[in-house]
C-alpha cells in the first residue's frame, strides 16, 4: 500500500516569524508625475531600459516566489502603466501556480485606455494615488494638470469591473480638511476604497515634506460620518478601516510613522533592476537581477529567496533615523 508522503509546505518565514505571501513587483522606475513627496523636479536619475529585468525574468523570479509560498503580487513603479505592453505581464503572472492575488498600482493617468485590456489579462483590483480633487492643488503637488484624465480613468476601472478600486491618499502639511471631505464623499458615491497615508521621510522629497500624524483626521472622519472601528480580521495589510453599519463604506489609515506596523509585514520588493529589498526602511537588499543574468539555475534562485529573507530586517526606524533612506518610493516599488 503507499503511503503519502507529506511534503513540507514551502513557506518564507523571516526570522521574526513572519510568512511572506506578498511580492511587490516594479516594472519601471520611471512616472509621468512628480508628486512633492516622491520624485524631486527634474529628477533623471532613473535606471537604464538595458539594465531593467525582462517580462521574462520578471515571470522567473515571480514564479521562484510563488514555489515559495508568496499568493500576492502587486505590480507597480514608478508608473506601472508606462511599461509598454505591461497587460501582457499582468497574463503571464496571473496564471502562475500559487498566485491568487494579482493587483496594480497607479496613478491613473493613462488608465482610461489600460483598464479593459487589464482586466481582460487577469487584473482583479487596482489602488489608485490621488492626493486631491481640486486641479489646482491636483497641479500644485504632481507638477501636472492631469486630473481629468485620472478620474476618466477610475470611471473606466470601475466600467470594466476592477473592484475592489481603492484610493490611496498621501496627507501632507498642507492638505486641508475640505479636501479630505471631499475625497471621502467622492470615494463613497463611487463605491471606493479610500486610504490616508502618513509620508516616509524617503529620499529628499519624503525627509523634506514632514509627515501628519493621523489620528485627528481619523477621529474626524469617525464622527461626522458615523463609522464605526472594523474588525480586526477585516484589518489584513498596514491599514485600520472605519467601516459603516452596512459596511459600504470602508476608509483606511495606513501610519508607519505614528502607529507603525511592522510586525504584522508580509511583503518584500522588486526593484526593475532585480534589486529586491527586504524593508521600504532599511538598505537590506539582494541583487537578484544580476544572479539570474549570471546564470543562476530556478533552483538557485529559489535559494537565493530564501536566504535573503533571512535578512529581513525587524522594522524600520523612520522617526529614530530620518535621513537614512536615500532612495525614493519610485526605485523600490511604491
Ligand atoms: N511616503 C508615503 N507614501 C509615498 N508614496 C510615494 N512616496 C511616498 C512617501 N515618501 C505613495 C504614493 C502612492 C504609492 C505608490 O506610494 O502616493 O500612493
Ligand atoms: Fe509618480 Fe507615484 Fe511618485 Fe507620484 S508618488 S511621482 S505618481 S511614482
Amino acid at each position: 500500500m503507499s503511503r503519502l508522503i507529506n511534503l513540507p509546505k514551502r513557506e518564507l518565514i523571516d526570522p521574526y516569524g513572519r510568512v511572506i505571501k506578498y511580492l511587490r513587483l516594479s516594472v519601471t522606475d520611471r512616472c509621468d508625475l512628480r508628486c512633492n513627496y516622491c520624485m524631486p523636479k527634474g529628477f533623471n536619475g532613473f535606471d537604464v531600459p538595458k539594465e531593467w529585468l525582462t517580462f521574462e525574468e520578471i515571470e522567473r523570479i515571480a514564479r521562484a516566489f510563488a514555489i515559495l509560498g508568496v499568493s500576492h503580487i502587486r505590480i507597480t513603479g514608478g508608473e506601472p502603466l508606462l511599461r509598454k505592453d505591461i497587460a501582457s505581464l499582468v497574463s503571464r503572472i496571473a496564471v502562475l501556480p500559487g498566485i491568487s492575488d494579482i493587483s496594480l498600482s497607479t496613478n491613473a493617468t493613462q488608465l482610461a485606455r489600460h483598464a479593459e485590456s487589464l482586466k481582460s489579462a487577469g487584473l482583479k483590483r487596482l489602488n489608485v494615488s490621488l492626493d486631491s480633487l481640486d486641479s489646482e492643488r491636483f497641479f500644485n503637488v504632481t507638477g501636472s494638470d492631469s486630473l481629468n484624465e485620472v478620474l476618466l480613468g477610475l470611471s473606466a476601472a470601475k466600467q470594466v469591473g476592477l473592484t475592489p478600486v481603492k484610493i490611496n491618499t498621501v496627507v501632507m502639511r498642507d492638505t486641508h480638511d475640505k479636501e479630505i471631505q471631499s475625497l471621502v464623499e467622492y470615494c463613497i458615491a463611487q463605491g471606493f476604497i479610500l486610504r490616508f497615508i502618513e509620508v516616509m521621510p524617503m529620499g529628499n522629497t519624503g525627509q523634506s515634506m514632514g509627515w501628519v500624524d493621523l489620528r485627528r483626521i481619523h477621529d474626524m472622519i469617525r464622527t461626522q460620518y458615523g463609522l464605526v472601528e472594523a474588525d480586526f480580521e477585516n484589518n489584513k495589510g498596514p491599514a485600520r478601516y472605519l467601516t459603516s453599519s452596512d459596511k459600504k463604506v470602508s476608509i483606511g489609515f495606513i501610519t508607519p510613522m505614528s502607529q507603525h506596523f511592522c510586525e504584522s509585514c508580509n511583503r518584500v520588493r522588486l526593484s526593475v533592476t532585480g534589486t529586491l529589498y527586504l524593508c521600504l526602511g532599511q538598505e537590506n537588499k539582494v541583487e537578484l537581477g544580476t544572479l539570474l543574468r549570471a546564470g543562476a539555475t530556478d533552483v538557485e534562485l529559489q535559494h537565493a529567496i530564501i536566504q535573503a529573507i533571512t535578512m529581513k530586517p525587524e522594522r524600520h526606524d523612520f522617526l529614530e533615523s530620518p535621513h537614512k533612506i536615500v532612495r525614493i518610493m519610485a526605485k523600490t516599488g511604491g
